[in-house]
């Protein structure tokens, strides 16, 4: 098994799709370990598996819990930490949390959410040995609505602007979230590191879904999400199955009782 590093992902560009999924816990590390390039400790934890209504509520002792837990269990992968909210409004505020993250998680890099007016901030932390992946396009964590972005020229300019902004800045690879195709096929072209598309097209250098969307255990079933099962529904009939087998003294069986 070869561990990836960020030199591999660089060098997937234009030539092999990169795999990446998100993951909190210990059993969907070890899964997506198993097939994935990267996982992404998303702050969507907070909104997936805490219930909150945006990635702003999120707090960085969270995102820590979850971090040491995924890269403890995920061995191939490389694992990315997406910063929360508020954690890298300047450069030594950003440096500070980012050593820190790396230093009581272990994971292999942090995301970070933002256009050109986060550059420099990137620039800081890459110079200072922080591998960094960014994020255009829809912004959850400074957005007050979730449509598409770059349906008129204005935005598809700036949106444009900020991802080149963000590659020369210094980042390995940078998600490109919920953009019309023709921006995500013309950033792809335009930058020089990989770009990895959550509801961006095929024209990406590699695709990340959010895992309990694709496997149907949220309640969000947007266009851009394939869904590969319905574990919702697969979770809900073994709990009716047992609280039934419970009432009607079917289980515990005899094949669950120590004699
Ligand atoms: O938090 C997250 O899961 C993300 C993905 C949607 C890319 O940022």
């Amino acid at each position: 098994m070869q561990k990836i590093t960020v030199k591999k992902i660089l060098n997937k560009k234009n030539k092999i799709p990169i795999t990446c999924l998100t993951a909190y816990s210990k059993t969907t590390a070890e899964i997506v370990d198993k097939y994935c390039d990267i996982i992404l400790v998303g702050d969507s934890l907070g909104m997936v598996l805490h219930g909150m209504k945006t990635t702003r509520e999120v707090k960085l002792e969270t995102m820590i819990l979850h971090g040491k837990t995924v890269k403890t269990f995920a061995k191939k992968s490389l694992v990315v930490f997406d910063m929360p909210y508020k954690t890298y409004t300047n450069k030594s505020i950003a440096y500070k949390n980012a050593k820190k993250v790396i230093k009581l998680t272990k994971c292999d890099a942090i995301k970070l959410e933002g256009g050109k007016k986060i550059s420099k901030i990137i620039k800081y932390l890459v110079s200072r040995g922080i591998p960094v992946m960014g994020h255009v396009g829809l912004l959850p964590q400074s957005s007050t609505n979730f449509k598409l972005r770059g349906k008129n020229f204005a935005q598809k300019e700036k949106i444009l602007e900020d991802s080149l902004s963000v590659s020369k800045s210094g980042v390995f690879a940078m998600v490109i979230e919920c953009v019309v195709e023709s921006l995500a096929r013309k950033i792809t072209k335009s930058v020089s590191v990989p770009t990895i598309g959550i509801g961006a097209s095929k024209y990406c250098d590699g695709q990340i879904l959010v895992i309990d969307d694709m496997l149907g255990l949220s309640d969000f079933f947007p266009k851009f999400v394939k869904q590969y099962s319905n574990l919702r529904k697969i979770i809900d009939k073994c709990v009716k199955n047992y609280v039934k087998d419970v009432k009607t003294r079917r289980f515990p069986s005899i094949k669950n009782v120590h004699k």
